[in-house]
């Protein structure tokens, strides 16, 4: 049976079954359903808005739902990618699954193509963006607006080039007149960037903005709650063909369009890539270390 999961429950789902495997449980297998058994929807423990607030990010973001062996079963299914060590190739095999994709109804509402995500798929250090606007909609690439180009510029800020890092965004099509994705655009999209994360395997990702945090934590919460933090992220439903990489370290900035803006919070996304830089090891270029 083919469920779309919500993201709260397919990062649980990896946490449960990295547990397993800590336990020395590899295979998982479906459980036939008894002849004339009603069917019981899974019991799932959602923690509710308010409650999230008070719990540590680290927590929220590995709650664990109680789950069926069907939904287990379903997390853990193949992937072409899977077992392709080279990540340029993987990347390829993410971009020929994910197609000219109809999944869900940005298709049909103007998107002029998929923007899938630029840069070094080596690299230990990538940005994730809220969604495609219209010049990336138009160049089929994230962040080549005024919004890129203030990118562009905190990127060079930590002495790196654009083509180092990677570059990608919730959601891969543009929402009609830039609107906010919907949940269930987010849902239906964010397999396909975990399974980007799983294969760049990068040490550092920097969520742009409250969209692109919330959605990758799972938490909803206010950007001056979310800055200023670590967090562990493993990209729920996805493999990476390393064993030994399990996490990247996230951190949460402003958005640059937002810095556009509101230019007097520069001050202190700097703050926040400054422990970036600290994290990766990075100088800043002479001029903005002055
Ligand atoms: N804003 C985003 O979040 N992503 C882009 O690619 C461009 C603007």
């Amino acid at each position: 049976m083919s469920r779309t999961l919500s993201p709260e429950l397919r990062r649980a789902l990896g946490e449960r079954i990295r547990y397993y495997r800590e336990l020395g449980i590899h295979d998982f297998y479906r459980r036939e359903p008894i002849p004339g058994a009603q069917a019981e929807p899974a019991p799932v423990a959602f923690i509710q808005p308010e409650q999230r607030e008070e719990m540590s990010p680290r927590k929220a973001a590995v709650a664990v739902p109680v789950v069926s062996e069907e939904s287990i079963f379903e997390v853990i299914a193949s992937k072409p990618e899977y077992g392709v060590a080279d990540p340029v190739k993987a990347l390829k095999m993410i971009r020929e699954d994910l197609g000219d994709c109809t999944r869900c109804r940005l298709h049909k509402q103007g998107r002029k193509q998929i923007v899938f995500g630029v840069g070094n798929p080596k690299t230990e250090l990538m940005f994730i963006g809220e969604a495609p606007g219209a010049d990336e909609d138009q160049q089929g690439e994230p962040f080549v607006g005024r919004a890129g180009q203030l990118l562009n510029n905190m990127i060079k800020a930590m002495g790196l080039e654009r083509e180092q890092v990677y570059i990608a965004n919730i959601i891969k099509c543009r929402p009609p007149n830039n609107r906010t994705p919907e949940r269930d655009e987010c849902e239906t999209c964010s397999p396909f960037l975990m399974r980007q994360i799983a294969v760049i395997r990068p040490k550092v990702i920097v969520a742009l903005g409250a969209v692109a945090a919330k959605s990758l934590l799972a938490i909803n919460d206010s950007m001056a709650n979310l800055r200023g933090r670590w967090y562990d992220f493993r990209p729920a439903g996805a493999r990476s063909s390393d064993p030994n990489w399990t996490s990247a370290k996230l951190a949460v900035t402003y958005h640059p369009a937002f810095l556009l803006r509101d230019p007097r919070q520069k001050k202190e996304a700097w703050k926040d890539l400054q422990r970036v830089m600290k994290e990766l090891g990075l100088k800043p270029p002479a001029k903005a270390a002055e």
